[in-house]
């Protein structure tokens, strides 16, 4: 007989209030401390941070990167390699999604002027991507071990292989690898996910960042073509914020324009776009393993990709959201079972599960029910006869993912952000940030605007938080579902969870949250292997009030939600009521931050979590040094004046106990 489920966790903290102080505030017998900010060095040999942005380009090669994001824990063994237990030694990965606002990493911030500084530019490459850290807990606390052989720097410019059906396409042919089978760089990693053999993936989300189009770029393209770049969001002449194609005709540069210039695709680096929006595998126990982007999962704003526990026999399941406004959330399922025996087996094990299977995405019925539909080649009308955008085979369904959605008539999602699965009983959640392009039922929407549905049911006017009001769907809501036992395409589901500020009318609160567990806007999201629930935030509406923050949560099962999620923004709909006892905040960032990114040793008595973008807002003075925060090294000195810093915080508790008990 199966064992009986454990007992879900109860929460035993006292709740953090909401504040907008300059520190990380943790419950009472808690404690911080830093494990690694933007520019430390990983290796000896470079020197430590300094505070002017002195620190070379080059040198970010082997310096922890910027945007600390999505994060994973690997208990690392005597031998090197993966022990899945271990909560004393292991190797944190840690994405850099990008360089924050106030340029930290330079001298004066960045440079004026549309024409980018090389040497800025090159440094920024080298700020994304992904950090591996070798990290150890002993009596004097956890921290990261400088010069370990496995810390490693994975940037904007590594060289990394495709795989899976889109390896070769035409559509991913660059200059650089004419036969599509490799590019360079992973950009925007934004949340991440892991898998049951021991490697980190790596989920690159807001890439057009930092890619380019030129005017007049499509008299040069096929219509097909055309429609392909309008969907992911690259019209002609449109420039990426970042501007680093004007750095210089470097390749290193250059290749950020994503137009054709030359006389083939093989020439000129008009496919750039294609080569990012991927999920890519890092195996952190072989510095020396070339990532490989997985592109049967598909190409989109990945946020993540969250593994189903694995069971021996069956596929290995991941889940995946598209972070834009109406876009969709997606599952694969692997064609191999699983075999436990391949834990450790690194990229080979990775080529096992991830290059060959299925993807879907989901429809949500409002009735309660959901279906996943199939995104293969030749099923489902996705062949030459679609006439939005005819599909040439399986590699250009997978780069051309959301259109392959489209026309199987997905369900729009209010910016699909973090998945977790529930270990105690398999239900999988997913945040729903918030939509500002919801309007109300008896609105006539214009251009991308939805009207709500029942998977997306709320349209309202945030009248209280914020410096303005926001309309649409401001504070977000989290969405759950559990799978059908017998069928791989059928679920149910409910809300969870629904954003709001404590003094929000009752229809708008209609989780009825209170003082101790109000929020909005959830973005990151972790069960830990207790069974206990993590949200994190990335908030503009209810930031005049707090800073970004995560809370502790004991959800219940769908279905406690009502069988009510009717659409329409009226008070039909009911989250499952959250009490002090369910849901609870646990802490609070410091200024202009967002709480993203959780690890925690599998002993549950370690705790790493990410501050991203402190200060991100301020306009800072660089000689005067005025900042939006000053955070971290505000959290020991309140006077402090030194440049805001994206960093890993590590918490434990005083008494050693395990966290959120
Ligand atoms: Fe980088 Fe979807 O947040
Ligand atoms: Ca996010
Ligand atoms: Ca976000
Ligand atoms: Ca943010």
């Amino acid at each position: 007989p199966a064992p009986a489920p454990a007992a879900a966790p109860k929460l035993g903290f006292t709740a953090v209030a909401k504040n907008k102080n300059d520190l990380v505030t943790v419950p009472e017998g808690y404690q911080v401390s830093i494990l690694h900010a933007l520019g430390d060095p990983l290796h000896f040999g470079d020197e430590s941070w300094k505070d002017d942005g002195s620190e070379s380009a080059d040198s970010y090669q082997r310096r922890v990167g910027d945007g600390h994001d999505g994060m994973h824990w690997f208990g690392l063994s005597d031998t090197g390699t993966y022990q899945a237990d271990r909560s004393d030694r292991g190797l944190l990965c840690v994405n850099h999604e990008y360089v924050v606002a106030p340029y930290g990493l330079h001298p004066a911030g960045r440079s004026a002027g549309a024409t980018r500084n090389a040497a800025e530019v090159e440094k920024e490459i080298y700020a994304h991507g992904v950090s591996v850290a070798e990290v150890k807990r002993d009596a004097a606390g956890t921290a990261m071990v400088r010069g370990s052989r496995f810390n490693r720097r994975v940037t904007s410019a590594t060289v990394m292989d495709f795989t899976g059906p889109a390896r070769g396409s035409a559509l991913l042919a660059t200059k650089f690898s004419a036969g599509g089978t490799q590019t360079r760089g992973t950009n925007n990693n934004c949340a991440n996910g892991y898998t049951p053999w021991g490697t980190y993936l790596t989920c690159e989300e807001n890439y057009l960042n930092v890619i380019s189009r030129a005017a007049g770029d499509d008299a040069k393209r096929s219509a097909k073509e055309v429609a392909g770049l309008n969907r992911y969001g690259l019209p002609q002449n449109r420039k990426s914020p970042y501007f680093w194609e004007t750095a210089g005709t470097a390749d290193l540069f250059a290749r950020w324009d994503s137009s054709a210039t030359a006389a083939t695709a093989a020439d000129d680096y008009r496919n750039t776009i294609n080569t990012f929006g991927w999920v890519v595998e890092i195996d952190p126990f072989a510095p020396d393993a070339t990532p490989a982007k997985r592109t049967a999962l598909g190409r989109f704003n990945h946020e993540g990709a969250w593994p189903a526990p694995a069971v021996a026999g069956k596929p290995v399941v991941f889940y995946m959201g598209d972070d834009s406004r109406n876009e969709y959330i997606y599952k694969f399922v692997s064609k191999a079972p699983w075999d436990a025996a391949d834990v450790g087996k690194g990229m080979a094990a990775g080529a096992k599960y991830l290059d060959e299977g299925t993807l879907y995405v989901a429809k949500f019925h409002a009735d309660g029910s959901g279906e996943w539909l199939e995104l293969t080649f030749g099923k489902n009308g996705l062949d030459a006869t679609n006439a939005a955008y005819p599909f040439a085979d399986q590699g250009d369904v997978l780069i051309h993912a959301r259109l392959a959605a489209d026309k199987l008539g997905a369900t729009k999602m209010d910016r699909p952000e973090w998945g977790a699965v529930n270990p105690l009983n398999g239900e999988v959640y997913m945040t729903l940030t918030n939509n500002s392009n919801r309007v109300a039922n008896t609105a006539t929407p214009t251009g991308s605007q939805l009207k709500p549905d029942a998977a997306n049911p709320r349209y309202y006017e945030d009248v209280k938080g914020g410096s303005t009001s926001q309309k649409g769907n401001p504070n977000g809501h989290i969405i759950r579902w559990r799978e059908d036992a017998a069928s791989v395409t059928k679920f149910a589901w409910d809300i969870y969870l629904f954003g709001a500020q404590a003094d929000a009318a009752a229809d708008v609160n209609l989780s009825g949250l209170t003082d101790v567990n109000d929020f909005s806007s959830p973005d990151g999201l972790h069960f830990d292997k207790r069974g206990m629930l993590w949200v994190q935030t990335d908030d503009g509406a209810y930031t005049d009030i707090t800073n970004c923050m995560m809370l502790a949560a004991v959800p219940g099962k769908v279905g406690d939600g009502g069988a009510a999620n009717a659409a329409g923004g009226t008070s039909t709909i009911k989250g499952a009521n959250a009490t002090a006892d369910t849901l609870r905040r646990f802490l609070v960032g410091p200024r202009e931050c967002e709480i993203t990114g959780i690890a925690m040793t599998p002993d549950s008595k370690t705790l790493f979590f990410n501050v991203q973008h402190p200060g991100e807002d301020g306009t800072p003075d660089w000689v005067a040094k005025t900042f939006g925060s000053y955070w971290p090294a505000s959290q020991a000195d309140a006077a402090a004046k030194k440049r805001p810093r994206s960093a890993t915080v590590v918490v434990t508790r005083k008494d050693g106990g395990e966290i959120g008990l």
